[in-house]
């Protein structure tokens, strides 16, 4: 009796990829998984809708950690490490065009009925030919992806045959080819290489969108009317912040793969936090358009004038250290509503807070060394911005007795509530701690 529990009979020799060989193969998919990540990461700010946003940021973070799983295999199949940045500068030719496609509507077809299924085909072309035995980390890989991949695929399509975009025409530039030696690619350029400019983003058709100097009108007096414009607030500060973190896959290309991997995280969970917003909003009789909405911490980001900046304003200023205080109070007034559904889901919000404060923390410190930038003085200078920022649209739509309402007004004085547990865990110290804490109305430790 034999103790081979493999059937080998379907191999075909010719076939299968040796070490190099399948190297090869697999930098061709990295490089498409890598561009595809920051096309998407491109592409969500420039997407109106919220269905479209919050299933790109989904797509967004899965790709760009399929990219991360080739790149280790391709390490493991011995692979120089100082290869892997030529492997994410270049692209084809139909990504290009796709990343300065005319509209959402060509880029959401040239996506979903022509790259995704190439790129499906293609990995299930490479699994064939992976050799039995010796190469199932490859293979056990492959298929994970694949069915990711497929999920995609048929999420997008459902989505454009819901929205009924009929574009049939294929981008005209070529795609990759899998059998060709450097993958028929274009050496030194890609998506990303000089980023379409973008000042705000783009949002659904039926919401006003206000530009940050123009006043919010006031909030409505009626309690119920409060609370729909204060959660439609809430839904739009979380489209921004999945706005600015698909910017991050899209903008930072010197930075390692793992940066990007991280940011399509936090963009995943902004999408997921929109999503979770929705929810509480039509469970209060809202919808998307009820009220305007304005990006100011978008524009803000666009503002600031290094990658380094950037970061420290968006994750270390406003997600870590405010946040997660107003994250806090926003979970404590749901409750004392008796809304224990939304408090238990703000609860996970702030867990997903505290790891994109942290996401901020350390990256900041690897930017900083990179560019030889002075991290506490760039924090400083991030400061002044923003409260000159703050200033020049100083208007919350004024006073409301909600208690929900301390956005922005309350980060600062004695209506701040400091949540000393969470900037444990983003590592401030305690004499840190304390020095917030002095100005502020009152702390929360958080139960074990
Ligand atoms: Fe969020
Ligand atoms: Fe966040």
């Amino acid at each position: 009796m034999s103790h081979v529990i493999k059937n080998y009979s379907r191999v075909v020799p010719e076939r299968m990829h040796d070490v190099r060989n399948n190297a090869r193969g697999l930098g061709i998919l990295y490089t498409v998984e890598v561009e595809l990540s920051r096309l998407v990461g491109c592409w969500i700010a420039r997407t109106p809708e919220l269905p479209e946003k919050m299933l790109l940021g989904r797509i967004l973070y899965e790709d760009a950690e399929h990219a991360e799983r080739i790149e280790k295999r391709l390490l493991e199949l011995r692979v120089a490490p100082e290869k892997l940045p030529s492997l994410r500068s270049r692209t084809a030719p139909a990504l290009l065009e796709l990343e300065r496609a005319d509209n959402p509507a060509q880029f959401l077809s040239g996506l979903f009925r022509f790259v995704k299924p190439a790129l499906l085909a293609d990995l299930r072309r490479h699994l064939d030919g992976c050799p039995p035995y010796v190469d199932e980390p490859t293979a056990r890989m492959l298929r994970q992806i694949i069915s990711e991949e497929e999920e995609h695929l048929s999420d997008g399509l459902a989505l454009l045959a819901d929205r009924g975009i009929d574009i049939s025409a294929a981008p005209t530039g070529a795609l990759w080819g899998l059998f060709a030696d450097d993958g028929g690619l274009l050496v030194d350029d890609f998506v990303g290489r000089e980023p379409v400019p973008l000042s705000s983003p783009h949002w659904p058709a039926s919401v006003t969108k206000l530009d940050f100097e123009q006043p919010m009108p006031a909030f409505p007096d009626d309690f119920d009317a409060a609370m729909r414009r204060c959660i439609h607030d809430l839904v739009f500060s979380e489209t921004e912040a999945l706005d600015i973190f698909g910017r991050y896959v899209y903008e930072f290309p010197d930075l390692p793969w793992r940066f990007h991997v991280e940011a399509a995280r936090v963009a995943w969970d902004e999408a997921r936090h929109v999503e979770l917003l929705l929810n509480v909003l039509e469970r209060y009789g809202g919808h998307v358009g009820e009220f305007p909405a304005k990006a100011p911490g978008y524009e803000e980001y666009v503002r600031e004038p290094t990658p380094l900046r950037k970061i420290l304003m968006v994750n270390v200023i406003a997600e870590g250290e405010v946040s997660t205080d107003t994250q806090t109070q926003h979970r404590d007034a749901f409750r004392e509503l008796g809304d224990e559904l939304s408090a238990i889901l703000k609860d996970y919000e702030m867990a997903d807070e505290i790891v994109h404060g942290q996401f901020g923390g350390k990256w900041s410190r690897v930017i900083a060394e990179q560019s030889g930038e002075d991290i506490e003085e760039a924090l400083a200078a991030a400061r002044r911005s923003l409260e000159g920022f703050k200033r020049m649209h100083d208007d919350e739509g004024g006073e409301s007795a909600i208690p929900l309402v301390r956005l922005g007004a309350d980060e600062t004085g004695p209506d701040r509530v400091v949540n000393v547990t969470a900037k444990r865990l983003l590592g401030y110290s305690e004499d840190e701690i304390e020095r917030i804490s002095a100005g502020a109305g009152s702390t929360v430790e958080e139960a074990d």
